[in-house]
């Protein structure tokens, strides 16, 4: 089975390439399912399906062709189906500070609850094996990171708060009940993040292994969209999810029209040339700008044409090196990490129980150490040849 994100900046193309591989992969002969992430979905009208998904009566997928389903999650029914209890707690905490109870539909708003049940049905269906494959349309960068963060929010939540937090309660709500202000939650509330983080068990695995799950990031040839789309390669590659393939979008044909479109051919070029150069190794694949928009099956089989090619199978895996590796080399243990655009300066490294802390600018990532290491903390790091090596010590 193969996950395939499509990530990138807002607009770059992500839902018409996703959806142009959904086609591919159907016409290989395999199970598939594009899933929108995002919340301003347009999956369907990519496929122009001429039908609103959040109208039928289930959140199933749907199916477009014999082999080829879409879903879009629509995370206000799914709060009304799975999260009734933690709203009901979540809203009892907030009517104590005075605010109005909160409808389902304001829920809704609150951050990454959209990625936190996308995650969950991708793992239902890894583990139902529905799905051969699952193209995952995500929303613009910033929210597909914290898709990606998810599961590993939650685990730290479960191992580090969690267990304190019940245990707490438990030995206070007897009392608390007479006395607090602030209802406390009850134990539904728990079982409900229980059953919320089995239900995310394991996907965090099935995203880190690149066998699996590869990241496509999707740009256009322009100087701001590269920045969004280096930034978003480090903080997946932080996240140890696997980036095999780099898709530009929009690429003006060479020898159209007047001294305008030279100018903008010309510059266009130079940034094709920079994105090589800053990603290598990894492919480039160059998509033209098309003199109409994306729309419907024939249109998404043309431009599954143009990025694949007549043969080229989206599911083949290209790359199986993991962004991060442990490994004890002459009697000293190392952690490297790819980095190919973070200069020395901003990488900041420290331990923290028994994880290392990498932070690359504003972005923060906890790697919890095999157990070999987690006595170890970080005593040298060097930056070369786009990798980061950190040598890992005794403390003293
Ligand atoms: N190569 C192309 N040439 C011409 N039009 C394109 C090309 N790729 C995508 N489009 C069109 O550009 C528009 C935006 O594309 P799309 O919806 O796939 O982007 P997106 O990254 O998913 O946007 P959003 O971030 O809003 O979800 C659509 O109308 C689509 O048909
Ligand atoms: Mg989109």
């Amino acid at each position: 089975m193969r996950i395939l994100l499509f990530s990138g900046k807002g607009g770059v193309g992500k839902t018409s390439l996703a959806a142009a591989t959904g086609m591919r992969l159907a016409r290989l002969g395999r199970r598939t399912l594009v899933m929108s992430v995002d919340p301003a979905h347009s999956v369907a009208d990519a496929f122009d399906l001429g039908i609103d998904l959040f109208s039928q009566k289930t959140a199933d997928p749907y199916p477009v062709s014999d082999r080829l389903d879409v879903q879009e999650i629509n995370i206000q029914a799914e709060i009304r189906r799975y999260w009734r209890e933690i709203s009901t707690y979540v809203m009892s905490v907030l009517r104590t500070t005075g605010l109005p109870d909160l409808e389902a539909e304001e829920l809704a708003i609150l951050p990454g609850m959209e990625e936190l049940c996308a995650m969950m049905y991708v793992n239902q269906y890894a583990r139902q094996q529905r799905y051969e494959a699952m193209v995952l349309d995500c929303a613009p960068t910033a929210e597909s990171l914290r898709f990606v963060s998810m599961p590993t929010t939650l685990d730290w939540y479960m191992k580090h708060i969690f267990p304190v937090q019940r245990r707490v309660l438990k030995a206070v709500r007897p009392l608390a009940n007479r006395v607090s202000p602030v209802e406390l939650p009850p134990d539904r509330y728990f079982s409900n993040i229980l059953d919320l983080s089995q239900r995310l068990e394991g996907v965090d695995q099935l995203l880190a292994d690149p066998i699996i799950t590869s990241v496509r990031l999707v740009t256009n040839p322009e100087k701001m969209v590269l920045r969004e789309t280096q930034r978003a390669f480090v903080y997946f590659t932080l996240h140890g999810l696997t980036v095999d393939r780099i898709v530009v979008n929009r690429v003006l044909p060479s020898g159209v029209g007047n001294s305008f479109f030279a100018d903008w051919h010309r510059s266009q070029q130079q940034i094709l040339a920079e994105i090589e150069e800053y990603f290598a190794p990894l492919p480039v694949r160059r998509v033209p700008l098309l003199t109409r928009e994306v729309l419907g099956r024939e249109r998404l089989e043309e431009l599954a044409r143009l990025l694949y090619g007549d043969e080229e199978d989206p599911a083949a895996v290209t790359r199986t090196e993991r962004p991060y590796s442990f490994a004890k080399e002459n009697g000293r243990y190392v952690v490297r990490l790819q980095l190919p655009f973070a200069g020395k300066t901003e990488i900041g490294l420290f331990k923290k129980g028994d994880e290392l802390v990498v932070q690359v600018g504003t972005l923060r990532r906890h790697i919890g150490l095999p157990s070999s290491m987690t006595h170890l903390a970080p005593a040298r790091a060097r930056l070369e040849n786009k990798i980061l090596t950190v040598e890992m010590k005794e403390t003293v």
